[in-house]
């Protein structure tokens, strides 16, 4: 194949909370630029914090080379909302102005953002301010409107599975209620499918408000019916109404109070969005990067690589932002898990 160079330069950032599978992304959009269009590579390092100090660098083929299968991103990252003004009082907004004014030196056609809301927020806002830009969507979370999975959300479902799957035997010998909390403010993906997944028999999610009493109506009926432990699968967004402590740690401490049961709580955190990606995510970031590289080509800005019944779609930015993505009431897997006895504490 040529490698006839199409003359475009391309930026890339990763921004907001890390996951598995950016890695796969960066080297799906980087190869596909320099190898099918002899576009030219530059990584700005974490996150827009980057693109307001102008720190970047060069990626080469060879840069790209070896890191499919690391988690984290090779580029660094950061939570910096340049359309976030820094003082209450006065809005003027530097920010935003210093990233056009580099985005310009630094002779880039395009700004390639890998995040979650956040990022695929301001993406659209630096758009709207004439900058050519294109959108991979990321985040464990799984919570980013319009596309039907983020990269990062298989990875970490296999190992809340996996956290789950070794509490079970824990709270079989010691015949206790044993309370996992998984990652998700606001939307349950993580809380719904490991739930699932791992046999939960208890789901909290944020978009179903929960019940004590329920909850303990359900766990009480259940050592009545001889069943030597349940497990509670929680997101770390449901009511918590005591500040200082986990979610988990309110509930654990309140179904003791309610039931007189022993409970454990074991809450997950980090473990869930370090590490290597699973095959799922490699495969979903790299078609995902791939065709961010062809938009580039075709000169199809303002817009956020999608999954659409296993199609990748392109779809504007300024639909995706500013938005969520959560668990709806009738959601069909909430549905059949209820059908099986499951309970959301209501
Ligand atoms: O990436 C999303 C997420 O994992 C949330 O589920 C979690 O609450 C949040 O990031 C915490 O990340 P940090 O402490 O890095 O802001």
């Amino acid at each position: 194949m040529s490698r006839k160079s199409n003359g475009m330069r391309i930026g890339i950032l990763t921004a907001g909370g890390d996951c598995p599978g950016i890695n796969a992304a960066i080297r799906g959009v980087g190869k596909t630029a320099i190898f099918k269009y002899g576009m030219k590579l530059y990584g700005i390092s974490d996150g827009f914090s980057g693109m307001i100090t102008k720190e970047y660098t060069e990626l080469s083929e060879k840069d790209l080379s070896g890191i499919l299968t690391l988690g984290g991103t090779i580029l660094g990252t950061s939570r910096e909302k340049p359309f976030k003004p820094a003082d209450k009082n006065n809005k003027e907004l530097k920010k935003p102005a210093l990233i056009k004014e580099h985005y310009e030196q630094m002779g880039l056609d395009c700004l390639v953002c890998i995040g979650g809301n956040g990022t695929q927020k301001t993406a659209s806002l630096l758009a709207r301010e004439g900058l050519n830009v294109v959108g991979i969507p990321k985040t464990i979370d799984n919570d980013v409107w319009g596309t039907d999975i983020t990269f990062g959300f298989d990875s970490a479902v296999h190992i809340a599975t996996e956290a789950i799957d070794r509490l079970h035997s824990t709270a079989n010998s010691h015949k206790r209620i044993m309370i996992i909390e998984v990652m998700g403010h606001h939307a349950g993906w993580i809380a719904l499918y490991s739930g699932i997944a791992g046999g939960g028999d208890v789901i909290l999610i944020p978009e179903i408000p929960y019940q004590e009493n329920r909850i303990a109506e359900y766990l009480l009926q259940r050592a009545e019916n001889n069943k030597a432990y349940s497990i509670v699968v929680m997101a770390e967004g449901v009511k918590n109404p005591e500040k200082g402590i986990s979610a988990a740690q309110y509930l654990s401490r309140r179904i003791t109070e309610l039931t007189g049961l022993e409970t454990r709580e074991t809450v997950l955190g980090y473990v869930q969005r370090g590490g290597n990606p699973s095959h799922y995510d490699r495969v979903l970031a790299t078609r995902y990067g791939t065709e961010a590289a062809d938009m580039i080509a075709r000169r199809d800005f303002g817009k956020m690589v999608a999954l659409r019944k296993n199609d990748i779609v392109p779809i504007p930015l300024d639909d995706v932002a500013g938005k969520l993505k959560l668990i709806e009431p009738g959601n069909s897997l909430v549905q059949l898990t209820k059908n099986m006895g499951t309970s959301f504490g209501e």
